[in-house]
C-alpha cells in the first residue's frame, strides 16, 4: 500500500510514518518544515520505501503529482496549536482548512480515493454532553482552531459525497508521548527548568483533560480506516479517564524532585476557547476492537522520560 502523510515530520506525523514503514507500507511524506523537525525523520529517511517531499500545501496544487498512484492520503498538516487562534486569525483558515482543500483537491485531480484526517475533540466547543459521542450536538464554536477543523471536515465529507471518496475523520484529545513538541507537560517543564521554585499556570488548574498517548492515537487511526466501514466515518480518539492538570503538575514535579509554588492566572480556562472538561465517549472506535494500551499517567511519564533524553526540545521555542 503506498501512503501520503502530510505533515510528516511533526509529532504524530512521524509516529505515524514510522509505523506504516514497519508495516511496509511505502509513504511519501510531506512538510514545510514550520513546526516539523527534520530529526524526527532521521529513521524514516533510510528506509529506501520513504520519501520526502518539502513542500507548502497553501500551494499544493500546483504539486499534485505527488499524489499520483497514491492509495490513502494520511492529512496531519496544520497549525496545531489552538492557544493562539486569537493573535492570528487567518492561520488556522488558511493552515487547516484552505489547506485541507487543497489537498482534498489535489486527491480528486489524481484519483486518490481515501483520506484519514486529524481533527479534534476541540470541534465541540464546550458541550454538555460528556463524555461527548461523535453525534452530540454541535454547540457554539470557541475557538478559531476547532471552527477551521469542523469546515475541514465538512469539506472533506462533501468531498466524499461529490467524488466517492472515502473519509476517516479522528477527533484527538491532546496527544502525548515520544517526538511530543507542544502542550502543557512541556510548558511546565520549560518553565520549571527556568525556574524550579514557581510554576505559572495558565487558568485554575482544574480543567479536567483526557490525554492519549501517539502510539494508541496511531493504532486508532489505522483501526478506522482498516475496520471501519462507510464512505464517511467519524472517529473519537482518547481515553477513558481524564485528569486535572494539577495532576499532570503533580507527575511533572515529582519526576523533577521539585515542589514549585504554583502560581495561577485564574479562571476556570486557560485560554480562548480552552474547555475546561474534555473527555470523548470512544465506544465508537472500541466497538472495532481498538483500546489505548497506556494510561493518561503512564503517558505523561513516558513523554517527561522522551524530553530529559532529548533536551535539545525543551530550548525555549524558536532556539531549537
Ligand atoms: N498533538 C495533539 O495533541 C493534537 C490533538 C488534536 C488534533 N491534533 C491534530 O493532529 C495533527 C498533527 O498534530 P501534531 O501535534 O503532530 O502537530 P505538529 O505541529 O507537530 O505537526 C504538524 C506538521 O505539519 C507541518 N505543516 C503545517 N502546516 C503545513 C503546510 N501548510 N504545508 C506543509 N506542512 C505543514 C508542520 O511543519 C509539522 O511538521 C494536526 O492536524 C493537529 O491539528 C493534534
Amino acid at each position: 500500500m503506498k501512503a501520503l502523510v502530510t505533515g510528516v515530520a511533526g509529532f504524530i506525523g512521524s509516529n505515524l510514518a514510522d509505523t506504516l514503514l514497519a508495516r511496509g507500507w511505502t509513504v511519501t511524506g510531506l512538510d514545510n518544515f514550520s513546526t516539523g523537525r527534520r530529526r524526527f525523520l532521521e529513521g524514516a529517511l533510510q528506509q529506501p520505501q520513504f520519501r520526502l517531499v518539502e513542500a507548502e500545501l497553501l500551494d499544493l496544487v500546483p504539486h499534485h503529482e505527488h499524489f499520483r498512484g497514491v492509495d490513502v492520503v494520511f492529512h496531519l498538516a496544520a497549525n496545531a496549536d489552538v492557544r493562539f487562534g486569537p493573535d492570528h486569525p487567518r492561520r488556522d483558515l488558511e493552515q487547516n482548512t484552505i489547506a485541507t482543500a487543497n489537498v482534498l483537491e489535489a486527491m480528486r485531480i489524481e484519483g486518490v480515493k481515501t483520506i484519514c484526517f486529524s481533527s479534534t475533540g476541540s470541534v465541540y466547543g464546550e458541550t454538555e454532553v460528556v463524555p461527548t459521542p461523535e453525534d452530540a450536538p454541535f454547540p457554539v464554536q470557541t475557538s478559531l482552531y476547532g471552527a477551521s477543523k469542523v469546515a475541514a471536515e465538512g469539506l472533506i465529507a462533501a468531498y466524499c459525497e461529490a467524488f466517492g471518496m472515502r473519509g476517516c475523520v479522528y477527533r484527538f484529545v491532546s496527544v502525548l508521548g515520544e517526538r511530543y513538541t507542544h502542550g502543557h507537560v512541556i510548558d511546565f517543564l520549560r518553565k520549571l527548568r527556568q525556574d524550579p521554585t514557581r510554576l505559572p499556570v495558565l487558568g485554575n488548574g482544574r480543567q479536567r483533560k483526557s490525554y492519549l498517548y501517539v502510539g494508541d492515537c496511531v493504532e486508532g487511526v489505522l483501526t478506522g480506516l482498516e475496520r471501519g466501514s462507510g464512505r464517511y466515518n467519524v472517529f473519537n480518539l482518547g481515553t477513558d479517564e481524564y485528569c486535572e492538570v494539577n495532576d499532570s503538575i503533580r507527575v511533572i514535579s515529582e519526576h523533577l524532585g521539585v515542589q514549585p509554588v504554583i502560581e495561577y492566572g485564574g479562571g476556570d480556562r486557560g485560554w480562548v476557547g480552552d474547555n475546561p472538561f474534555i473527555y470523548l465517549d470512544c465506544s465508537r472506535i472500541r466497538a472495532l476492537g481498538w483500546r489505548p494500551r497506556l494510561t493518561i499517567a503512564e503517558g505523561v511519564q513516558r513523554t517527561i522520560e522522551y524530553l530529559h533524553a532529548n533536551p535539545a526540545l525543551l530550548e525555549p521555542e524558536g532556539a531549537q
